[in-house]
């Protein structure tokens, strides 16, 4: 059986009972194998640009027994996927490379297709340029592992651009993650943007504009710190 991280257990916590899945990157297939074990999808497609990450996932898609359930694909994003998946997850991979991979795939837009990301980089990027592209955010959680952050969001197809707050853009919108953990997450944004605005401050260079953004962003973190708070009062 398989025993996923709690990054992944994020993942395939947000794939729908009976999903056709995708998972693009499978790396090791773990998260394909684990949910055909847990009788949660009803088939996968696992799809990995390298040779040697696939060689990983058939092996233990071969020791699983479900073999005759997933196809294995060597391709570029979605580029090779069937267009019947249901659940398309893309995790471990940098920001841009999830949006390029995206706008390659013009049917993740098709029918009910949720997309389940998990962008290592450019969160920010992410959500606005999705929101713009007119997918809207359906649950989103934060996972621990090891003392770094990973944010889990779950989208789909809204027809038309969203609007996108600016605490959702930069920090996190309704999570499902317990309250301590979000408090736990903004503490280290706080850190790392206070070092960013230190740092440009400091600088000669004329970037005014982020640095604020960067005090903008800093001041949301106290506010919702607050809320945080009051809640918990
Ligand atoms: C860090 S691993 C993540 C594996 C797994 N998805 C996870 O979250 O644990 C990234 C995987 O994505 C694959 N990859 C990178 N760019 C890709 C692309 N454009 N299309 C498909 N796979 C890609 C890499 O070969 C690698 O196996």
């Amino acid at each position: 059986m398989i025993k996923l991280t709690e990054r992944l257990m994020a993942a395939a916590s947000q794939v729908r009972p009976g999903a056709v899945l995708a998972d693009v990157g499978t790396d090791h297939a773990y998260l394909p194998v684990y949910l055909l074990e847990q009788g949660i999808c009803r088939r996968a497609v696992a799809s990995d640009l390298r040779e040697g990450p696939l060689a990983h996932a058939r092996r233990t898609v071969e020791n699983s027994g479900f073999a005759e359930r997933v196809k294995l694909v060597l391709c570029d994003g979605l580029e090779a996927v069937p267009h019947d998946v249901t659940d398309i997850v893309i995790a471990g991979m940098g920001g841009e490379t999830i949006l390029s991979i995206l706008k390659a795939a013009p049917f993740v837009k098709q029918g009910d297709k949720r997309l389940i990301l998990q962008p290592m980089t450019d969160l920010p990027l992410v959500r606005r340029s999705l929101a713009d592209d007119g997918f809207a955010i359906v649950r989103e959680t934060l996972a621990v592992e090891q003392g770094r952050f990973y944010v889990v969001m779950t989208l789909h197809y809204a027809g038309q651009p969203q609007n996108l707050g600016f605490r959702e853009q930069y920090l996190i919108g309704p999570c499902e993650a317990p309250a301590e953990i979000v408090r736990r997450y903004l503490a280290k944004l706080r850190r790392k943007y206070a070092i960013q605005a230190e740092g440009l401050r400091r600088s000669a260079t004329e970037q005014s504009d982020r640095l604020r953004l960067l005090d903008e962003i800093l001041a949301e973190i106290t506010k919702m710190e607050g809320e945080l708070e009051d809640e918990s009062a």
